[in-house]
């Protein structure tokens, strides 16, 4: 087994024993919740299943950085480290306080700004999403791939939205373009599903703004699985592009041009 290969596979258990965390606190209803800044939900079991994950990334790479939403989100987007871990504990915290199902542990792993391994793991739904860089995209163990859709009129689109009621305004635009040309639009509630839901050709493409955990893994196991990803605006310098979390595009290769297009002039 590669070295990366076995990364991967460490990465898979980690996050479905999260997943078993928080699936168990659903169970027994043991959580409580309240709003960090902005609006944002945090439950307690967010911040219990990073202490897990990052103590399990501790006991078996100790030295490498970890980038993670409720422990560690301070570290830059400028980060240099030779290799980081980049993990959201819940995506779709929402969903997990409302008992919906659409909920996700994403751990990624970077080297020299390159997401190199991809786990998306949905505890209520039962699938496993991971990618490896050039070693192909799964959801549990078996291949995906994105869809072959090829005009706006049969692309069904995923996004969301920002905690922050006043920000939503600015995003209508692209939201009516999408409605009035694309098969219809999905808000899930959980990022890293999204992006693997275009990774298996459930969605035809998604677009948001949102932090570097909710996208990194999942980003990555979209391109293996042959999706197009990139932004609709300029990426700083510096800042790898893996990591850069605002404007993302991620669709079918066949519509990616059309959809970029739709989403620029929308305004
Ligand atoms: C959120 C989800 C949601 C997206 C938000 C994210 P969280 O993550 O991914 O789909 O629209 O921008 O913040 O807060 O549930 O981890
Ligand atoms: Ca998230
Ligand atoms: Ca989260």
């Amino acid at each position: 087994m590669s070295a990366l290969q076995e990364r991967l596979t460490l990465a898979i258990s980690i996050a479905e024993e999260a997943g078993t965390l928080i699936r168990e606190a659903r169970v027994n209803q043991s959580f409580s919740q309240h709003l960090k800044a902005d609006e944002e939900l945090v439950t307690d079991v967010d911040v219990a299943v990073d202490s897990l994950i990052k103590e399990r990334l501790n006991e078996h790479f100790p030295e490498e950085a970890l980038l993670s939403e409720e422990l560690s989100p301070e570290h830059a987007l400028h980060t240099q480290t030779a290799a980081l871990w980049v993990v959201d504990p819940i995506d779709g915290t929402v969903n997990f306080a409302q008992g919906l199902r659409h909920v996700a542990v994403s751990i990624g792993w970077m080297e020299n700004g390159v997401t190199k391994v991809g786990v998306v793991h949905a505890p209520f739904l039962q699938e496993t999403f991971s990618a490896a860089k050039e070693l192909g995209a799964y959801c549990n163990q078996q291949p995906i791939s994105a869809a072959h859709v090829s005009s706006l009129a049969e692309t069904l689109v995923g996004t969301g939205f920002p905690y922050q009621r006043e920000a939503r305004q600015a995003l209508m635009p692209r939201l009516s373009a999408v409605l009035a040309n694309c098969r219809d639009v999905r808000r899930n509630g959980a990022a890293a599903l999204d992006l693997c839901d275009v990774a298996c050709g459930r969605l035809g493409a998604y677009y948001e703004t949102v932090s570097p955990w909710d996208f990194v893994a999942g980003w990555l196991i979209a391109r293996e699985a042959g999706a197009r990803v990139g932004h609709l605006g300029e990426i700083p310098e510096g800042v790898p592009a893996d990591l850069y979390p605002n404007e993302l595009l991620v669709a079918a290769p066949g519509i990616y041009g059309a959809m970029e297009q739709l989403l620029l002039d929308a305004r």
